[in-house]
């Protein structure tokens, strides 16, 4: 068993925007000097990043989650953010198709960590608010104070029919999933009971307690279409996006950011993801690349695009074919990060440049290679004033 880090509680709640963010400079590591804040994604699914049949040592065993987990944190990662998955694409590999839970995930890390910021990703459609308020505030209380809730609104339908639920139209999820917050803001906050009558939650004597330790604990969101982007500027702390290049990125990171001030008042970080291949030399890490894409699998990464490109506005249909296409299935999605650790710490200071906050990590072998980005890679973003 291992100690939770320090006790982040607060004496009392903040009662303005700027006091909340005082609060969490002082005791959250999203929240630090880093200017580049680093953490690990995806790592709960099998297949992970990697739509391909190349060999990996990801197993979804909680001996080696754990090890992964707390490997994290020794290296002083700021956040360890889970997939929400129920059912995997199908074709040779079942992509994400073995998936631990991310609340029980993110529990038992909580208790076997120190500092790392222990998030939870959940769709909203298919967990109560009452019961996630509750959850995420019984992981805060279990990591002493550093719990994060990811929430996005669900966009695969073969998961939806699993539950029996209809999938909302793209709009419509975000306002579902505005009630949803706001339930569970209320419940993290108010100390009577309230009535709730919105359009999709009728709720009587709603109560919840104890209240988290963070006065709010912290909230992804990951949508990146334009009416997900606007979600997050209103209600998030952080969006958790993924853009084509960096220069659609250095625009997405600007206009979210001045959306979130001008129009909501309020400030928004930005994370995004990457895949990354790190190896001593250059050829070695674009054979280990060309690999992960010569072993696709195909029918598996067909099915996740079709779903993706129907069923979510996170891509649009013409991103998802050519070169993009061809490549998607090393990273899903994500920035791929290849080369030397000199060249993988010069691409990641290139998409700090973007004005992004942080990007969450996802690897191959994410243990033996999350080893080696601590020990090659991570000084040379000390080097590069990135982080402390
Ligand atoms: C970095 C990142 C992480 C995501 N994590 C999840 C996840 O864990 N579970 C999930 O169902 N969808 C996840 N999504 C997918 C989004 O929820 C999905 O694309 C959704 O449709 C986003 O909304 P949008 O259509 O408004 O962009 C993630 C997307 C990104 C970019």
């Amino acid at each position: 068993m291992v100690d939770a880090g320090r006790q982040r509680t607060s004496a009392h709640r903040p009662e303005s925007d700027a006091e909340l963010r005082e609060f969490r400079r002082q005791t959250l590591p999203l929240y630090n000097e880093n200017a580049l804040k680093l953490g690990v994604f995806g790592m709960n699914c099998s297949g992970g990043m990697a739509i391909s049949t190349a060999e990996s040592t990801l197993r979804i065993e909680w001996d080696h989650q754990l090890e992964l987990a707390q490997l994290a944190d020794r290296l002083g990662l700021e956040a360890y953010i889970p997939i929400a998955r129920w059912k995997g694409a199908g074709g040779k590999i079942n992509y994400l198709g073995e998936n631990f839970e991310p609340m029980t995930f993110a529990a038992a890390i909580a208790a076997s960590t120190k500092e790392i910021m222990t998030f939870a990703t959940v769709h909203a459609p298919v967990v109560s608010p009452i019961a996630a308020a509750k959850m995420i505030t019984t992981i805060d209380h279990i990591s002493g104070g550093r719990a994060g809730l990811n929430v996005v609104m669900g966009w695969l339908t073969r998961e939806f029919d699993m539950f029996g639920l209809t999938q909302r139209d793209h709009q419509a999820r975000y306002a579902f999933g505005s009630e949803w917050l706001e339930i569970v803001d209320r419940l993290w906050n108010e100390t009577a009971e309230f009535d709730f009558a919105g359009e999709h939650f009728t709720l009587k004597n709603a109560e919840s307690a104890p209240k988290p330790i963070q006065p709010r604990p912290v909230v992804l969101n990951a949508g990146s279409s334009p009416t997900g982007a606007e979600w997050a500027a209103r209600h998030a702390d952080f969006n958790f996006a993924s853009y084509a290049s960096p220069e659609a990125g250095t625009k997405y990171v600007a206009d979210i950011k001045r959306l979130a001030r001008e129009k909501y008042e309020r400030d928004i970080g930005v994370l995004t993801y990457a895949f990354v291949i790190c190896r001593d030399t250059e050829a070695e890490a674009r054979r280990d690349l060309e690999r992960v894409v010569e072993m696709a699998d195909v029918e598996g990464a067909a099915n996740w695009m079709s779903a993706l490109g129907l069923q979510s506005a996170s891509f649009s249909e013409d991103t998802l074919k050519g070169e993009f296409a061809r490549y998607f299935v090393a990273g899903g999605g994500a920035a791929r990060v290849v080369g030397t650790p000199e060249q993988v710490a010069a691409q990641l200071q290139e998409m700090s440049g973007t004005g992004l906050d942080g990007v969450m990590l996802g690897f191959l072998n994410y243990k033996e290679e999350l080893a080696d980005f601590g020990e090659k890679v991570m000084p040379l973003l000390r080097e590069a004033g990135l982080r402390k």
